[in-house]
């Protein structure tokens, strides 16, 4: 069984605080962690939690880019990591227990804020993802959608335009894949087109979804206490002085 998992955002904890009880839910271990992107791949926190606080990840660990990482730093950090997470590159296929898995991290543009360089979905991306054929894949990962599949707006960010990434629906037509997974929107979100399921992730402190080894999915809504991040700190630091 695989647990599935959205934007992490640097919260590590709550990774280990899904598994737990995922796994309290199912009654057996899982066999591995597939985070879509957003697992906030900045030194100083990867440094705090696996270094200074001794963490590490009660199961093994996937995960795609998603566009808040520090990119200027993505391969050293992943390298040095290695031993904790396991980055899916875009545009290749992984088998992970008996499915084989598309990846395709990153988001369309938004702005230079959210959108830093190395995070935007380039045309070279979806043509190494197209090079493979239609049959050597089950299932895609995405942090963005593929546009055009309903996803509506993050309330306040109408401006930014219609969700999801271009030339998605080549992606569709030449995998059709069983299913689709996404996060980045920070919602649930299912549709079906043609015979190819998606389903959107919220923050991983909302909830995960369940893959089993038939290929069935299950969404589970179960909310975990959020730590507090940088920014709350330091407001609060300022604050009470
Ligand atoms: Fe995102």
């Amino acid at each position: 069984m695989l647990l599935i998992i959205g934007d992490v955002h640097s919260q590590y904890q709550v990774i280990n605080e899904q598994i737990s009880f995922a796994e309290e839910k199912i009654g057996q271990a899982l066999d591995a962690v597939i985070v879509l992107g957003d697992l906030g791949i900045y030194e100083q926190q990867l440094k705090k939690f696996f270094g200074k606080e001794g963490g590490h990840f009660l199961r093994k660990v996937y995960f795609i880019d998603g566009n808040h990482e520090e990119f200027s730093q993505f391969d050293h950090l992943v390298e040095k990591y290695q031993h904790h997470l396991t980055h899916l590159p875009r545009g290749h296929v992984t088998q992970i227990c008996s499915h084989r898995f598309l990846s395709l991290g990153g988001a369309r543009y938004m702005d230079a804020l959210n959108s830093p360089s190395g995070s935007e979905i380039k045309d070279c991306d979806i043509a190494r993802c197209l090079a493979h054929k239609s049959g050597e894949v089950d299932f895609v990962l995405t942090h963005d959608c593929p546009a055009g599949i309903g996803v509506p707006n993050a309330p306040g960010l109408e401006f930014y335009g219609n969700p999801g990434f271009e030339r998605g629906e080549e992606l569709i037509e030449h995998f059709k894949p069983q299913k689709w997974f996404f996060a980045h929107y920070h919602r649930w979100f299912d549709c079906k087109i043609g015979k190819s399921e998606f389903y959107g992730l919220p923050e991983s402190w909302k909830g995960f979804g369940l893959l089993d080894e038939q290929g069935n999915y299950e969404a589970v809504e179960h909310a975990v206490a959020k730590h507090e991040d940088w920014l709350q700190s330091f407001i609060r630091k300022i604050f009470s002085l």
